[in-house]
């Protein structure tokens, strides 16, 4: 995820804000860059790759400018700087999309984290009036807007040009801006991305998180949404959007870097677990229309193909590959296309009946796990559409598929798989309504179904605070060392999904299965030392799972239910029941499977284990 740095004081601001993005290295990225205001102008760095690179770059380009002057004086200083860590969303990760941008007449700089939605109408439109855009990111935009401000109205402040200018803008932002010409201040707003201000001894850092602004002072002020600062050397003024001025409070940074990295979790993975509500909106945003449709840019160039298409495959391993499984429930539930899923390790050496009038979708999340990689090889050789879902921006698989879709659900750190599953969930009930337009006769209504996710993330926050519940369940059922996993259509996926992470972090042997498949052979397994997870949500195979969840107690079974809030009958048959929320039965496994991370991780956690890097695995398997 991006990281922004900022600094105004007396020091000499570059080796702080480089300092600062090292701290911010840890939320992933691809790429860095710097701009001071040095004394002879703007000195401007920026290159793919690790802040390291950037640092060596800096020192070398001031060295390279130092001996053709032949003065060492040319290093740049300065009191001011902006600085920025890319993780790549519009365009790939290369020196001249990293951060910062400028404006037509390099005098405006910013740095920005978060999505403009509307880029494309607002690039468009400031082409026509003559601006020249150097990048393929959404982000130039704004600085161009702010451009377009300035020259508009003569005497405006840099603070009301970026007021303005965010006006225009539809989306995301956490944005930090300078300008040659007000040269002693850099103004800085948020909507929907972090930032944070730090508030020192006559110096101030701006920050995407705490852990980048402690090294310089522990007094900070939380900017909210729709509020904009403005900083110099002399003290800080903070407005909201509408230019009304705002008093706020400084307070106390009690984290050090490591525990501000983690924002305050014990664990990456938890983090990322509790960023799920957050991670749905992301990869919707600016993608599902009020109509009930997808617009998805990134397969416009091979739709009338795609929508032809006889069949669909898709492949992927791990927790992509049960994302995959939810993606034919969905595509043949609303397109009406056969699909069929299958494991990438699988398809590569087999003989697969695969023609140009096929599509094939990869879903991973680095987008370099090799055995999905030399799957799509296959595929394209035998001449199939090849499309990608991919978290990771200019990852292998994105740039070797034909087309695709990114997962926008920002760099996920721990090994097991979280909210990457959320967004490829999301992504693929997207495409699902993308492809919807083919067939009319769906029963789905799409309208239902922008309503739904609307409300998904309060009630994904309503399971989250269910947190210490979870833990004591964890604990209740600490000593058992193997556990089954049931559930039945949309929550068969999800019972995979849940042993998967059970297995992969606390080491328990966990059987995922479709719970009607219980009395075929895995039954015979079952007794009070093997606990049951039952996804029992009502839906509208609620009422079989309930009686696969009475086989089991038949035979002494222990059941551990995850059920529906307004289900009255469950408690008197399960031993324990985690409530959630009721949702369309198509996007219930967005919130089943939360309560299953969590009680994995709980587990994991209470039994000692490195949860953010279990033992004999890896986040990008990058070998067979
Ligand atoms: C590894 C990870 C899993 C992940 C799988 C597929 O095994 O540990 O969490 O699900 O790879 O990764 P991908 O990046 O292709 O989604």
């Amino acid at each position: 995820m991006c990281g922004i740095m900022g600094y105004v004081g007396k020091r000499n601001a570059l080796p702080i804000v480089i300092d600062g993005l090292k701290k911010l290295e840890y939320r992933g990225y691809d790429s860095a860059g710097v701009a001071l205001l040095a004394e002879n102008g703007i000195f401007l760095a920026k290159k793919a790759g690790r802040v390291a690179e950037l640092e060596q770059h800096v020192q070398g380009s001031a060295f390279a400018k130092a001996s053709a002057d032949k003065s060492v004086s040319d290093i740049p200083k300065g009191n001011l700087a902006i600085a920025h860590t890319r993780w790549a969303t519009h365009g790939k990760p290369t020196d001249i999309n990293a951060h910062p941008h400028s404006d037509c007449k390099k005098e405006i700089f910013i740095v920005h984290n978060g999505i403009i939605e509307n880029h494309q109408e607002l690039k468009e439109a400031l082409q026509r009036e003559g601006h020249i855009f150097s990048s393929e990111t959404d982000s130039e935009v704004i600085a161009h807007l702010i451009e377009r401000q300035l020259i508009m109205e003569n005497k405006i402040s840099l603070e009301d040009a970026v007021t303005e200018a965010l006006g225009h803008v539809t989306g995301t932002f956490g944005v930090a801006v300078i300008s040659k010409k007000d040269g002693q201040k850099i103004v800085a707003a948020r909507r929907g991305s972090p930032l944070i201000l730090g508030v020192g001894d006559g110096e101030y850092v701006l920050a995407s998180d705490a852990s980048a602004i402690v090294g310089v002072t522990k007094q900070a002020v939380y900017l909210h949404d729709n509020e904009l600062v403005s900083v110099s050397p002399d003290g800080f003024h903070i407005f909201n959007l509408s230019k009304k001025p705002l008093e706020k409070n400084i307070q106390t940074i009690e984290w050090d870097t490591e525990s501000a990295q983690k924002g305050g979790f014990s664990h990456f993975m938890k983090k990322e677990i509790f960023e799920q509500p957050e991670t749905l909106k992301n990869s919707l945003r600016g993608r599902l229309m009020e109509d009930g449709f997808a617009k998805l840019g990134g397969l416009e160039d091979v739709k009338e193909r795609f929508l032809s298409s006889k069949q669909i495959s898709i492949i992927a391993c791990g927790t992509s590959y049960y994302a995959g499984m939810l993606g034919k429930y969905f595509f043949e539930e609303i397109a009406g296309i056969p699909v069929s899923v299958e494991r990438a390790s699988e398809f590569r050496y087999r003989n697969p009946v695969m023609g140009p009038d096929y599509t094939a979708i990869f879903i991973s999340q680095s987008g370099e796990t090799a055995d999905t990689i030399h799957a799509l090889r296959e595929a394209k050789k035998r001449g199939a559409l090849t499309l990608g879902i991919v978290n990771v921006v200019g990852s292998t698989l994105a740039r070797e598929s034909d087309a695709g879709v990114y997962n926008h659900a920002g760099p996920e750190i721990g090994v097991a798989s979280t909210k990457a599953f959320l967004s490829q969930i999301g992504v693929l009930m997207l495409i699902a309504l993308f492809l919807k337009k083919k067939n009319g006769a769906s029963s789905t209504n799409g309208l239902d179904m922008v309503h739904e996710f609307k409300a998904l993330p309060s009630k994904m926050e309503k399971i989250l605070k269910r947190d210490s519940e979870i833990k004591s369940l964890a604990q209740k059922y600490l000593s058992y060392s193997n556990f089954a996993f049931i559930g039945r259509k949309y929550q068969f996926p999800v019972a995979l999904e849940g042993a998967l992470k059970l297995k992969e972090i606390a080491y328990r042997y966990a059987e995922g299965y479709a719970a009607g498949e219980l009395k075929h052979g895995p039954l015979a397994l079952i007794d009070g030392n093997m606990p049951v997870i039952a996804l029992a949500v009502k839906d509208s195979i609620y009422e079989k799972v309930i009686s696969n969840i009475e086989e089991v107690k038949a035979r002494g079974g222990k059941v551990i239910a995850i059920a529906s809030e307004s289900d009255k009958r469950i408690g008197a048959i399960a031993d324990d029941v985690i409530f959630i929320p009721e949702s369309l039965e198509m996007l219930s496994p967005m919130l089943s499977v939360i309560p299953l991370q969590l009680f994995a991780y709980h587990t994991a956690a209470l039994l000692g284990l490195d949860v953010d890097k279990p033992r004999n695995l890896a986040k990008s398997v990058t070998v067979e």
